[in-house]
């Protein structure tokens, strides 16, 4: 695979930040999910702790204390692991309000908000969210698109979206089945039709919810070829961190 500025996959992603949230639950956690990262050929993770009523509303500050301290730790036994800081968050009118007062929640780069839903959300809710995020001036990226009940029943809603400039991220562990066969072939659908932007772990811990990438990228490598899986894999998670379109071209 053809490299860019990290030397292997980018991970848009993942709640390995410790304490933060329902993700790591401590610092020895997050340095085994780091190396778990590592040796899937991971070389880039952007940590997005959650902004959520209910699992986590921490200040920024308090998040870059924990990614501060996460950096000078992960530089001990992965030197050349580049870490980014961003946020997952939990769409509501309030959420954005917080943005437009000043409250940082965009991923490194500052261009993208990484938003979810809860996944019974009405499509007309979801589309309004994204006209709301746009006229803000960021570009949402829709977090585990294959979650939303209404957008697994209507793929076109898809389509719809990312006409209107979302782009769409999946997990990568949903394209490998382990959200079920129904998920699974909904996630080939979406890749048929190439309506993946970025494939990322959304990993919580190192057991069940690690950050696993390979696998997926090899199966999606050799369904749907090498460029479309570089393009998902680390040239798209490049233009979000740099703050650039994915349309760009170098
Ligand atoms: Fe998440």
């Amino acid at each position: 695979m053809k490299r860019g500025i990290t030397s292997g996959y980018i991970d848009i992603h993942s709640h390995i930040l410790a304490e933060v949230d329902d993700g790591s639950r401590n610092m020895a956690m997050s340095m085994k999910m780091l190396d778990i990262a590592y040796k899937e050929g991971i070389r880039g993770i952007i940590a997005t702790p959650h902004y959520h009523p209910v699992k986590s509303m921490n200040t920024y500050e308090e998040i870059l204390e924990k990614f501060n301290e996460f950096k000078v730790a992960a530089k001990i036994i992965h030197p050349d692991m580049k870490l980014y800081l961003g946020r997952e968050v939990l769409y509501t009118s309030d959420a954005l309000e917080a943005i437009e007062r000043g409250t940082k929640l965009t991923m490194e780069g500052d261009r993208y908000l990484l938003v979810e839903y809860s996944t019974i959300t009405d499509y007309h809710y979801i589309r309004a969210s994204i006209n709301n995020i746009l006229q803000a001036g960021l570009i949402p990226i829709i977090a585990h698109i294959e979650r939303y009940e209404c957008m697994v029943k209507n793929i076109e809603y898809v389509e719809e979206l990312r006409d209107m400039g979302a782009v769409i991220q999946v997990n990568a562990a949903s394209i490998l089945g382990q959200g079920g066969r129904g998920v699974k072939s909904y996630t080939k659908k979406l890749l048929k039709n190439q309506y993946i932007d970025v494939v990322a772990t959304d990993a919580h811990s190192d057991g069940n919810r690690a950050p696993r990438m390979d696998e997926c990228a090899a199966y999606i490598e050799k369904k749907y070829g090498q460029e479309y899986t570089e393009d998902i894999l680390i040239y798209n998670p490049e233009r979000i961190i740099e703050g650039r379109y994915l349309e760009d071209l170098n």
